[in-house]
């Protein structure tokens, strides 16, 4: 990807900025709930040096251009409670994988659907992306609801792609094309 400068989405109840160094404490919140890493490849977060080790690499990654990571803040105000990710950009392909997490106590309100939708908007028009990818734990409802909402297709199973917390865990891809997105735009997701 191109280095981009400082990028905001505002949703209807949503605001999706990069993130800075004092989103530690509010992302530690997130990582650290084992509701939210239950699908995760690693285990759930017990040092806020954890979360300052990784706003510092979403700066970079942000500032050349390698990987972009959205901070999920309500426009009703207080702290950020999740993120949205676009990350290994193929860049002749125009293609990336898409990732994301809320904090618990927020789940079942629309959140990462309305962030995801802007998030998707902007990667398809601003970025020129042809195609974003989606790795799901299968147990993962809720994630592989969201997507398709959003209209991402089943494209394939990998067995044991993953060792979660010490057990193996299977993969469903997921793929959504600009083409899919363009013809759903008008239709209510
Ligand atoms: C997956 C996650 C991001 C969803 O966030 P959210 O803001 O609650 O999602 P939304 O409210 O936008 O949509 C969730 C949808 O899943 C549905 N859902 C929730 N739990 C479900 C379940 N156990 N089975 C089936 N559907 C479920 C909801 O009803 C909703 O669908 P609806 O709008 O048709 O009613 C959130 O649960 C999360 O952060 N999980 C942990 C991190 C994670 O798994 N990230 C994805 C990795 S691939």
């Amino acid at each position: 990807m191109p280095i981009l400068s400082p990028t905001v989405l505002s949703t209807e109840r949503l605001r999706l900025r990069w993130f800075r160094e004092e989103d530690a404490a509010a992302n530690f919140a997130v990582f650290s709930d084992p509701e939210v890493t239950r699908y995760w490849s690693r285990a759930p977060w017990t040092e806020l040096e954890q979360s300052v080790q990784m706003i510092a690499s979403t700066m970079a990654n942000c500032a050349d251009g390698s990987g972009l990571r959205f901070a999920i803040e309500p426009l009703a105000g207080g702290d950020i409670i999740g993120n949205v990710s676009l990350f290994h950009f193929v860049d002749d392909s125009r293609r990336c994988d898409i990732g994301y997490a809320l904090a618990s106590r927020h789940w079942g309100h629309g959140y990462v659907s309305e962030a995801l939708r802007a998030v998707i908007d902007y990667g398809f028009r601003e970025l020129a992306l042809n195609r974003i990818e989606a790795d799901v734990d299968p147990a993962n409802a809720a994630s592989r609801r969201v997507l398709e909402k959003l209209g991402f297709r089943e494209e394939g199973y990998m067995p044991e792609r993953w060792i979660v917390q010490g057990e193996p865990a299977d993969t469903v891809n997921y793929g959504l094309l600009k083409r899919y997105w363009d013809a759903r735009q008008g239709l209510s997701l």
